[in-house]
């Protein structure tokens, strides 16, 4: 990757730091013009194409596949299924921890889900390895599905998302409600969604001996290093993975999908590489979804529309064979100030492939629900929605009483609502109209995100010839993590970035934790931060005890790095370049190693989050009830922006995910068989071009001097957060139709208007 021309913007350049520059991708031109090569992409020498056959009954076993059939098919190689399948050294359905989920890799023939692989066919072209799938013509014992909500019995699950208390409460929320003046409760229900990156899971797998190389799309590299070395019963330095780019992954990517180890599993049994690339329909089961919710909210004000309570519950559901459960509710326990807050979550279990991680899980689900309760509430007080946030503002986190590291979000709230023009809103709903007559509503939605860290590596070098090198197995997802780690590693080795040579995307590198949690700039950012100023220090232990250099008694932290050179704090005209140093010490490089974890005081001590708040228009027909969002405008506070022009594609990415949250996207689960029914990109429907017009995002500057050293808080979910609920606030507004159902559709509109 050393040789892509660095393209830099004409606009913003800062001199003499990269951190903060609007670069553009590094990686740009190679995605633009065809030549970057993603996991599917590769064709070793002797590669057949594996093809799964996925389950077509939601629940029960498979009765009987004509192997015999698939086989006679000339050009098929060979048929897995749970009669053959290759022994695995862990049971997949083994539980070792709570962030290890349970696979589906032909243990058996029992059906969990709809979608779920019941066979493998491998064969010589792809097509013959899509015949022989459908020639194993499958028959079942089937099970009526259980599907929905009211499916099964609810209990009170043991964590949800990712660890997290089903149940938490601070003061009598039962009090609060009878000592309010004015309360509301509401019922709002959000669909079963799907990731739908661009790119499906792809693999290809190659054994050598008890050496695995694969090529597949992945947000945590060594996650998926260790399931596979488990699962094989190989040591994780066994396993090669690279994945230079993905084509998106919204949370699917997260965790090694049991597809992507059944390509594994067919290239050892076959002996030769093997490719494997889920068709879109199969992406509707096996690699994690959004689970529906049903989130009922109880609000309690006093005469002045103080909050006096917030009950905030949610029913929700898991697979029948494992947890996870959407921590909707949580999206509570970090914006007002209640005198009493109490979230919980039931859960239900149903025939469905294990929901899990899927853009901002809670947050999204949570503050759509949160934040149309809070506009319901505002208009029931007659009060602006905008004002009755700032009234309800917290001052110190509401559930752990903790003080904000950082508090922003009364800026993002002023800069937005007047670059939006928010002051001229109507009070009352339906009071505006375009010329053509169509009714527009404005509403707002606060956005919220914690600052998150994990723990991850990096290793630097500098060598004798000035040029730098950084490594760390990153994952760019297409955020742009390339570049923006690029920045911070340059500056990390005071190198010019044309200098430096960044190294990212295999699992040979540095473990640089997971691209999830909006953690990942923090995370490997402070990792490479670390390494790079460990190896200047190297590099100037060097200098300053040597008597022949200018930097001679400088100490350590007499000096500075940059553009190659260190030079001496106190006197600039001091200074002498790294190849020099090295030169003199007879080094051809010097190494420096760097860790990341976020700092357990500054946690216990403080409330890390990133804040926005949403502005949106929508513009509906009145007769016939179809919605558009006409204008989009978000101002966000992220903490230390490290390319902007990054962070804002970030933002408008995840703002166009909450339009989509709000209007566009739902599965639609068959009640008799437990389908998917439109499990395809042409039904599934998404934002395009046109329903997004106008978008912006506006950078509040920020300095968090507590989340860590360089002050990084991620922006890769936030932007859908605020705008969900902006989105339908805006939709009541134009129509005086309260949306209570997600995503709101115009037979959702037209029905409450009859009703
Ligand atoms: Mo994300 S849902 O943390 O990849």
């Amino acid at each position: 990757m050393s040789d892509i021309a660095l393209a830099r913007s004409r606009v913003h350049v800062r001199h003499g730091s990269n951190i903060g520059q609007p670069l553009t991708r590094r990686d740009g031109v190679l995605k633009v013009t065809g030549a970057a090569k993603y996991a599917a992409d590769h064709n070793p020498p002797g590669m057949l194409y594996a093809v799964l056959a996925v389950s077509g009954i939601a629940r029960g076993r498979v009765a009987f596949l004509d192997v015999a059939a698939a086989k006679a098919h000339p050009r098929v190689v060979e048929v897995i299924t749970p009669a053959n399948r290759p022994a695995l050294a862990q049971d997949p359905d083994e539980k070792s921890n709570p962030f290890t989920f349970r696979l589906d890799l032909l243990q058996n023939d029992e059906v969990r889900y709809a979608n779920q692989a019941i066979a493998v066919v491998i064969a010589e072209t792809l097509e013959a390895a899509t015949e022989g799938a459908t020639l194993l013509a499958p028959r079942y014992e089937v099970e009526p599905a259980r599907v929905g909500l009211d499916a099964a019995t609810s209990f009170v699950p043991p964590a949800v998302g990712v660890g997290n208390p089903a149940e938490v409460h601070r003061g009598d929320v039962e009090a609060g409600l009878a000592a309010s003046t004015r309360k509301i409760a509401a019922t709002y229900e959000t669909p079963p969604q799907y990731h739908n990156p661009m790119e499906p899971h792809a693999i290809v797998a190659a054994w050598d001996g008890d050496t695995l190389s694969i090529d597949t799309p992945s947000q945590g590299l060594a996650l998926a290093q260790g399931r596979l070395a488990g699962l094989f019963g190989i040591p994780p330095e066994n396993i090669h993975i690279r994945s230079p780019f993905l084509g998106g992954g919204f949370g699917c990517k997260g965790l090694i999908s049991g597809p992507q180890v059944l390509g594994a599993i067919a290239a050892r049994a076959v002996g030769k590489p093997v490719k494997l690339v889920l068709r879109r329909e199969q992406m509707y089961g096996p690699v994690g979804h959004r689970a529906p919710t049903r989130q009922t909210l109880r609000l309690g004000v006093d005469d002045s529309g103080k909050l006096m309570a917030l009950d905030h519950r949610t029913k929700t559901m898991s697979s029948t064979f494992d947890d996870f459960f959407e921590p909707a509710s949580d999206a509570s326990h970090t914006l007002y100030a209640s005198a009493a807050i109490a979230t919980s979550h039931e859960g239900i279990r149903a025939d469905i492939g294990t929901p899990l991680a899927m853009r901002a899980p809670g947050e999204a689900t949570g503050s759509v629900a949160l934040e149309s309760a809070m506009d319901e509430m505002a208009h029931a007080c007659g009060m602006d929605p905008l004002a009755f946030r700032l009234k309800n503002y917290a001052e110190v986190e509401p559930i752990s009483g903790k003080p904000f590291s950082s508090k922003a979000l009364r800026e993002c709230y002023r800069q937005g609502a007047e670059r939006f023009g928010w002051a001229r809103r109507a009070l009352a709903p339906r009071q505006m109209r375009d010329p053509d007559g169509l009714l527009v509503g404005w509403g707002v939605g606060t956005a919220t995100f914690p600052a998150l860290m994990f723990a991850g590596n990096a290793k630097a070098v500098l060598r004798h010839d000035g040029s730098g090198v950084m490594e760390t197995g990153a994952h760019d997802m297409g955020q742009g993590a390339w570049t923006a780690l690029a920045q911070i590693a340059a500056d990390a080795l005071g190198l010019d970035l044309e200098r430096l040579e960044f190294r990212s995307g295999t699992s040979d590198l540095p473990d640089a934790g997971i691209a999830g949690g909006s953690a990942h700039t923090a995370t490997a950012g402070m990792a490479i931060h670390n390494a790079g100023a460990d190896a200047v220090a190297r590099l100037a232990d060097l200098a300053t005890n040597d008597e022949r250099s200018p930097l001679f008694g400088a100490g350590n932290a007499g000096v500075i790095a940059r553009g190659g050179r260190l030079f001496r704090r106190d006197d600039e005209s001091r200074s002498e370049s790294y190849s020099d140093i090295l030169g003199r010490a007879g080094l051809a490089q010097i190494e420096g190693h760097g860790t990341s974890a976020a700092d357990p005081a500054a946690q216990s001590n403080y409330a890390m989050h990133a804040h926005g708040a949403v502005f949106a228009e929508v513009k509906v027909d009145p007769d016939l009830g179809q919605m558009r969002v006409t204008r989009l405008l978000g101002a966000f506070a992220a903490g230390r922006i490290i390319n902007p022009r990054m962070v804002q594609s970030q933002l408008q990415g995840g703002m166009i995910w909450g339009v989509s949250f709000a209007l566009h996207e739902q599965a639609v689960i068959d009640a008799r068989s437990g389908r998917t029914m439109n499990a395809n990109l042409a039904e599934y429907h998404i934002p395009v071009n046109a329903d997004v017009p106008s978008l912006e995002a506006i950078l509040v500057e920020e300095r968090d001097p507590h989340v860590n050293a360089l002050g990084i808080k991620g922006v890769g979910e936030i932007g859908i957060t605020g705008t969900a609920g902006a989105v339908a606030n805006a939709v009541w507004h134009a129509t005086g139709i309260r949306p209570r159902k997600f995503p709101i559709t115009l037979d959702r509109l037209i029905e409450s208007r009859g009703a």
